[in-house]
């Protein structure tokens, strides 16, 4: 009776299955500790050119240790930290290092992990050139190394990256003019080459960056418009501390998704700005503080709908402060403050309900009373206003 019923009997099928489960379990168990053989040449080379004496015992770096596979898990006593394999445990995808102040050159071997998506080595002490090699690492979406050493130039095989979607290596020693192939990036959002020796004009940029910080190079010449053509989702540009010059024209501040832009520290002479009333500008903040700008007052900054802080300290504007601004809701910062302005400042600025903060102080206004937080400064004195104003009469 029992053998005519084989199918209730639940530990028949499964004794049947069972040569075919031990032999999943085993291959799982293989394919566990087996980094690809390439993947484990690379890191043993990333390793080998890092100086031993900067990488400390409780480091990331010090768990690497090449008797085990990088990727078996569970990974208790070596490689704890800094890589990140595959689900499947055969490659290595990120390399994350800890900011433990290990120096070295980045080996060019860094290339044979050609699964890697993610490359940050921020925060150290890496020195040398960036190899060209990294080019080849077709996979990669992020390649931070911000806060080293490096130096030599911009490699311009970097552009082949076209799975790229930040590059950050700001704060190194990098130098010379940036590769014209730098639009080729077509995936990239984030750039951030702050903080290095770069010179020369900015070349046409990638068509879907969100975000371009530059500030603090040598970088010279006119904004062109050319370099920011087609870019639709340029929300972020700073480009503070260069020695950019000559004329801004109104295209910048006319992008179509522009948000933030700081130019201060630069050696702008001019200013031009459109009239953004038929527009969804989401223009919020704007520094032209510390150049050499010339002229009156943009009025046109005015019809900015969302402009909220406006900084054009530290020029040579001439002229009165448009009643505009004071009348412009959205606005709650205005530094106007180390210019030649004049006139009576409107009396808009003083009303209830208004709330801007800022200064105009070190200006040649009038009607400017101290108690008012935006006049607390003072004003230049009478003689060199009057000199001023000799030669330029506004
Ligand atoms: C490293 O990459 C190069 C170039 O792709 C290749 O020729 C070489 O065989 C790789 N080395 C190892 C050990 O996988
Ligand atoms: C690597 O690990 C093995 C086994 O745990 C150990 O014997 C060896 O000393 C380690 N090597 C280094 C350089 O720490
Ligand atoms: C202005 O830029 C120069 C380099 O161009 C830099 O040395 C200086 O610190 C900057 N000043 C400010 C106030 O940012």
């Amino acid at each position: 009776m029992i053998m005519s019923m084989p199918s209730s009997s639940p530990s028949l099928p499964l004794l049947m299955y069972l040569p075919l489960l031990l032999t999943l379990i085993f291959l799982t168990s293989t394919v566990n500790s087996l980094t690809n053989p390439s993947d484990v040449f690379a890191l043993n080379a990333f390793k080998s050119t890092i100086s031993p004496s900067s990488i400390s015992p409780w480091s990331c770096l010090a768990s690497w240790n090449f008797s085990s596979d990088p990727c078996a898990t569970p990974r208790t006593t070596h490689f704890i930290c800094g890589i990140t394999c595959s689900a499947d445990s055969t490659r290595v995808i990120a390399i994350t290092l800890d900011p433990a102040g290990y120096s070295g050159p980045l080996s060019s071997l860094i290339s044979n992990l050609s699964a890697l998506n993610h490359l940050d080595l921020s925060e150290n002490s890496f020195y040398g050139p960036i190899p060209p090699s990294i080019s080849s690492i077709s996979t990669l979406q992020t390649l931070i190394l911000r806060s080293n050493s490096f130096s030599g130039g911009l490699p311009p095989s970097l552009s082949a990256l076209y799975n790229l979607e930040t590059l950050d290596i700001s704060r190194n020693a990098l130098a010379g003019f940036l590769p014209q192939t730098l639009a080729s990036l077509s995936s990239l959002k984030v750039l951030d080459l702050s903080f290095n020796g770069f010179v020369g004009g900015i070349p046409k940029l990638p068509r879907n960056l969100g975000q371009l910080a530059m500030k603090g190079n040598y970088l010279s010449g006119a904004l062109l418009e050319t370099s920011f053509q087609g870019l639709n989702q340029l929300e972020v540009v700073e480009l503070s501390s260069n020695k950019f010059r000559g004329v801004l024209k109104g295209w910048l501040f006319l992008l179509p998704s522009i948000q933030q832009i700081d130019l201060a520290n630069n050696s702008l002479t001019s200013v031009e700005v459109g009239d953004a009333k038929a527009t969804m500008s989401d223009l919020v903040a704007v520094d032209l503080g510390y150049n050499q700008i010339e002229g009156q007052l943009p009025v046109n900054f005015a019809t900015y709908p969302s402009l909220s802080a406006l900084s054009i300290r530290y020029n040579r504007l001439l002229g009165g402060i448009p009643w505009e601004y004071g009348k412009k809701w959205s606005l709650r910062r205005l530094f106007l403050d180390g210019n030649f302005l004049n006139g009576k400042v409107p009396d808009v600025f003083f009303s209830n309900g208004v709330s801007i903060s800022g200064s105009f102080g070190d200006n040649c206004l009038v009607g400017c009373p101290r108690s008012q937080q935006l006049c607390g400064q003072k004003q230049k004195s009478a003689s060199l206003c009057k000199r001023v104003y000799r030669k330029r009469p506004y």
